[in-house]
């Protein structure tokens, strides 16, 4: 109904407040807030994300928030209590002893949260994400979208990441057009989001193999989202974030100008190595590009990028027409 949508923002908006003072307090202080310092983060950043900290204690949130009026239905509604297993009467946060970053709608509403943990406590999840609710559907949102979008419009392109600190470390080298898919795989809804400000895509996946392989299947759903996609791959065991900090703002840049190619050539440059050492592999990376190819929607752009990759791939266009066609009558 719409009075609970109403609702669930009201108290969505109560614990990113709650979080966000939390960062004045002692506690706050010297573990939330030195963690950011730690990571560069400006007192400016984390006003413009909202980024916050829950207290290290089981239900100081939940005392707040009843005591402000809200009850503990509502706050299992909007993901931000459990109900404790083996005994129903007994609750506490979900988010404790973490920084939250606060994830915002596209008006730039709270809709719900990341937490991060502090420590290198590999037993633990190193985030901890606000669940499916009424109003975050995971699958129709992107974080910092309502930070980027004007950005997006203006540059006329959207740097994909996968993380939440990716986002803020290219906002603080002066990119603004930046969302992050949270470490899900990219879906056909967050792909019409972005469509609504731009038509073009930078993917800049982390520099690991599930990164690289994030990449693969995020620009195939991109180009049949009809968009025009370009990636950059990073040096092994970088993302974005530690990329730019190591490098500095200027460098960053620069690397996104010089490394940003289209998806024939990053395909060609994560393979062209071991394909010109065995035939069989390079036949896979043809098959691989020519899958690449038939996702696009658009016969114009698809055939300038037929005559692309048999041009970069040094492969019959024929060849490359009769493949796609075969993969393109049986997805009919
Ligand atoms: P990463 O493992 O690459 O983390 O996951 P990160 O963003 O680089 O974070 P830092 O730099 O170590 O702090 C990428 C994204 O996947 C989601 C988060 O959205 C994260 O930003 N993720 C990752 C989770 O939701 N849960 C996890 O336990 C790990
Ligand atoms: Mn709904
Ligand atoms: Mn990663
Ligand atoms: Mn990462
Ligand atoms: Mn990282």
């Amino acid at each position: 109904a719409h009075n609970e949508r109403e609702s669930l923002y009201i108290v969505l908006n109560f614990a990113k407040e709650f979080f966000v003072k939390n960062l004045q307090t002692e506690e706050g202080k010297s573990i939330g807030l030195s963690y950011f310092k730690e990571r560069g983060f400006s007192p400016s950043i984390i006003e413009k994300f909202d980024l916050g900290y829950s207290l290290d204690a089981w239900d100081k949130l939940l005392i707040a928030a009843e005591a402000a009026g809200h009850s503990k239905e509502l706050l299992i509604k909007a993901g931000l209590i459990l109900q404790k297993e083996g005994d129903a009467s007994r609750f506490y946060d979900r988010f404790r002893g973490r920084v939250t970053f606060t994830i915002h709608n596209l008006g730039g509403k709270a809709i719900g949260f990341g937490a991060r943990i502090l420590t290198n406590d590999k037993k633990q999840p190193k985030y901890i994400n606000s669940p499916e609710t009424e109003v975050y559907h995971k699958s129709d949102i992107l974080y910092g979208i309502f930070q980027a979008k004007k950005s997006i419009r203006e540059q006329d392109n959207c740097y994909l990441v996968e993380g939440y600190t990716d986002v803020i470390s290219l906002h603080l080298a002066g990119i603004e057009n930046v969302v992050a898919s949270s470490g899900t795989s990219l879906t056909e809804n967050q792909i019409k989001l972005i469509k609504r400000f731009t038509d073009n895509i930078t993917v800049l996946y982390d520099g690991d193999a599930a990164g690289i392989k994030a990449s693969l299947r995020g620009i195939d759903m991109i180009l049949e989202g009809g968009l025009n996609v370009k990636a950059v791959v990073f040096p092994d065991g970088e993302d974005p974030d530690s990329y730019a900090r190591k490098v500095g703002s200027s460098a960053f840049q620069q690397y996104l100008r010089e490394k940003a190619v289209d998806f024939i050539s990053f395909q060609i440059g994560l393979y062209a190595e071991e394909a010109a050492k065995d035939p069989i592999k390079y036949a896979d990376l043809v098959k691989q590009v020519v899958q690449s190819l038939s996702k696009i929607p658009d016969p114009i752009i698809r055939s300038v990028f037929i005559k692309k990759s048999s041009s970069l791939l040094e492969m019959d266009e024929d060849i490359l027409m009769t493949e796609l066609n075969k993969i393109l009558l049986k997805s009919q």
